[in-house]
């Protein structure tokens, strides 16, 4: 089993630096929400790890998958782990699905030329088992449908179960649900996580919803303006927020039986845009807490109790 590290990951495209500095780590077998607003970076931070940015990109920093760096991999030892020990689910399942073939066949591919499983009935075997473990009804009855056959939901169920088909060791899942029905997004998503639990894979969950993040995922990390700002368990990040944004964030939920007569909070102005030069804090334009410092230096991931970018914190108090 292994752990993923990202240290220092940065892309720019041209002038555009839309990840600006992202660290985290997420350990074997665990969970990792990655929440923030739209434009965050964190599409291009999941790409990078699948070695799937466009060729223009140019990425710095460390992408290390059980103690090997992705980035120094030829290409073909990085198409190996792509297949094999990583994979990756979309917002459209369309993305990974090919409407071409029918789902059977795409499954069948899979557990062929990754797996490596000879005997045509043992794969047909094998992906049956897999679809009915993504929760789709009568299996048998669906291996000759094609994906413009199905609904959203079950083309998704379909998108796992490829990705599950080639055992992975990590699954990335990018906003996975949302462009489902609401009544759909938590089945699957709850299907996701104990399909996580029983195949002990590690689950790196992308989302614009921090509510979600924190009911499902052990870690939570917190990005904004293409930097992580904050670290922690999900249920530090939940009770013991530290960085002002993610404070602010909390405070921007909807209450749970709030009713209708509740105004949702939302945090005023809005995120710098990718190739703006930012000289201090990423978040001091909208932060309520912000003091001079913030505006001429930049604050440094750091950890005392959890990774926090905050002039705030307590690891950092003390050189106020
Ligand atoms: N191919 C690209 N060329 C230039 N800029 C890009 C490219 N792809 C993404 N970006 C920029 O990166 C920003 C962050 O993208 P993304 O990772 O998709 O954010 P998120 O997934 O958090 O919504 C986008 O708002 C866009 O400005
Ligand atoms: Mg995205």
């Amino acid at each position: 089993m292994k752990n993923l590290i990202v240290d220092h990951l940065s892309i720019r495209f041209g002038a555009a630096n839309p990840v600006r500095d992202v660290c985290f780590q997420l350990d074997a077998g665990r969970s990792l929400g990655v929440v923030g607003e739209s434009g965050s970076g964190k599409s291009l931070t999941a790409l990078a790890l699948m070695g799937l940015l466009p060729d223009q990109a140019r990425v710095s920093g460390e992408l290390s998958w059980g103690g090997r760096s992705l980035q120094a991999m030829s290409e073909r030892e990085r198409r190996a782990v792509r297949g094999r020990e990583i994979a990756m689910i979309f917002q459209d399942p369309m993305t990974c699905l090919n409407p071409s073939f029918t789902v059977g066949y795409q499954i069948d591919e899979v557990l062929k030329l990754r797996l490596g499983i000879r005997s045509r009935v043992e794969r047909r075997k094998r992906g049956l088992e897999i679809l009915s473990d993504v929760g789709i009804p009568a299996p048998e009855t669906r291996w000759d449908a094609y994906p413009h056959q199905l609904s959203g939901g079950m083309s998704q169920r379909v998108a796992i179960a490829q990705a599950l088909a080639s055992e992975p060791e990590l699954l990335i899942a990018d906003e996975p649900t949302t462009a489902l029905d609401v009544t759909v997004q938590m089945q699957i998503l709850e299907l996701l996580f104990s399909l996580k639990k029983k195949r002990g894979m590690s689950l790196l969950f992308v989302t614009h919803d921090l509510s979600v993040a924190g009911r499902l995922c052990d870690e939570i990390l917190v990005m904004y303006a293409g930097q992580s700002l904050e670290l922690a368990s999900a249920n530090a990040i939940l009770k013991f927020p530290q960085h002002p944004y993610t404070q602010a964030l909390l405070a921007a939920r909807p209450h749970l039986g709030g009713g209708a007569s509740e105004r949702l909070k939302t945090i005023p102005g809005s995120v710098p845009r990718a190739n703006e030069q930012i000289r201090g804090c990423v978040f001091a334009a909208r932060c309520e807490k912000k003091f001079d410092r913030c505006e001429r230096e930049a604050p440094v991931f750091s950890s005392a109790s959890q990774f926090n970018r905050c002039f705030l914190s307590k690891n950092e108090r003390g050189s106020l």
